[in-house]
């Protein structure tokens, strides 16, 4: 099918979309995947939204996924994610659900820099957003894998917002508890057919074992690693290129392709994560405290103050979400009866 055949059921520019509440106007596209796109739409009160699409050509829909995901992170009342306000579906075209419009990814972000990095302190204020939007989605059930700085976003200034990342795209996510009871383990398949991209995929990712906790950490580490140094060392490499990405990743862990990985980093604290990653097996929780304790270590070491700016606001004080803001806000959640696992709901109309 060529691209033209796979889109040509996708919204155009302009069009009207109408659910059983509300208009609204594709605007401007933000990104387009292969039977997918996301749109800037406006609502018939000047409103702006995101506009999530997929194809009814597609072979495995993931929409619904968004969905329920969203739901659960909506829940639990995390500042990590963005809200479904709607949905609804333009019969034989395609289906499409509306969500809280936020800002610029975090890969186009780096990449408009030159060189394209950021400053360290950026790179772990934002690592530690990341790990917390991890951990969230952890807590109501799913894992991601598909961490990668594509996958997150700043909110929009406009809103204020642009201090606070949010993580996108839940296509991939799959559900980690059982279903008999919540805080079951699913059994591991025995293999598992490859999830993911390949830059960022843990080591288990590549060798097509099944993810668990660890891998969206894993993978986690390498887009941190990718911010503050501005490459990988895999760089140019495909994604077809599994096993020699895997061997990269393998080498970086020991004599010289380790001292030249972590050129760059806080070397002492990235080893620390990296190491601990690496003891951590498909049942394990992983301490996330641990590994933010080595985030603000880092911080710490190299004069990264708590309200130091972001490259992309340099003009203010750091006011993003942080551990603590976390732990308070889910206190209060836990004591009004809200924060429950919701992910075992099913994915209901609106
Ligand atoms: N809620 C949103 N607000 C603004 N931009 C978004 C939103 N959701 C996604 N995007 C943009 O669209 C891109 C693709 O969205 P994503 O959900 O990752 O879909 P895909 O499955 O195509 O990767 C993102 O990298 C981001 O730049
Ligand atoms: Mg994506």
């Amino acid at each position: 099918m060529s691209e033209e055949e796979k889109n040509d059921k996708l919204p155009a520019t302009g069009e009207i979309l109408c659910t059983k509440r509300h208009k609204y106007e594709a605007a401007k596209l933000l990104g387009k995947g292969g039977f997918g796109a996301v749109f800037l739409v406006k609502r018939e009160d000047g409103e702006n939204f995101a506009m999530k699409c997929e194809s009814y050509d597609v072979k495995k829909q993931v929409l619904s996924m968004d969905c329920k995901v969203l739901r659960g992170t909506f829940l639990i009342q995390s500042p990590h994610f963005c809200q479904v306000l709607d949905r609804g579906k333009v019969v034989d075209r395609f289906r499409f659900l509306i969500m809280k419009l936020v800002g610029r990814n975090l890969w186009d972000l780096r990449i408009d820099r030159e060189p394209p990095k950021f400053t360290l302190n950026t790179s772990l204020k934002a690592a530690e957003q990341c790990l917390m939007a991890i951990q969230d989605l952890h807590s109501v059930g799913y894992l991601h894998r598909d961490i990668k700085p594509g996958n997150f976003a700043v909110g929009r200034p406009e809103a204020n917002e642009h201090h606070n990342v949010f993580m996108l795209d839940f296509g991939l996510c799959r559900k980690f508890a059982g279903e008999s009871t919540d805080k079951d383990l699913r059994m591991p398949r025995a293999t598992a057919p490859f999830r993911g991209t390949t830059r960022y995929a843990s080591m288990a990712a590549l060798r097509q074992i099944e993810q668990s906790r660890k891998d969206d950490i894993e993978a986690w580490l390498y887009m941190v690693v990718e911010w503050t140094v501005g490459f990988l060392p895999w760089r140019r490499l495909k994604g077809q290129d599994k096993e020699e990405v895997l061997r990269w990743k393998e080498d970086i862990r020991t004599g010289e392709a380790y001292e030249d990985f972590m050129q760059g980093l806080p070397k002492r604290q990235f080893t620390e994560i990296m190491r601990y990653v690496d003891t951590l097996e498909y049942h394990s929780i992983p301490d996330y405290d641990y590994v933010h304790y080595c985030l603000q270590h880092a911080c710490k070491q190299n004069n990264c103050g708590p309200t130091d700016p972001l490259d992309w606001d340099p003009g203010s004080k750091y006011h993003g979400p942080t551990f603590a803001d976390r732990e308070k806000k889910q206190k209060i959640a836990i004591a009004a009866g809200k924060a429950k696992d919701t992910s075992k709901e099913g994915s209901k109309e609106f």
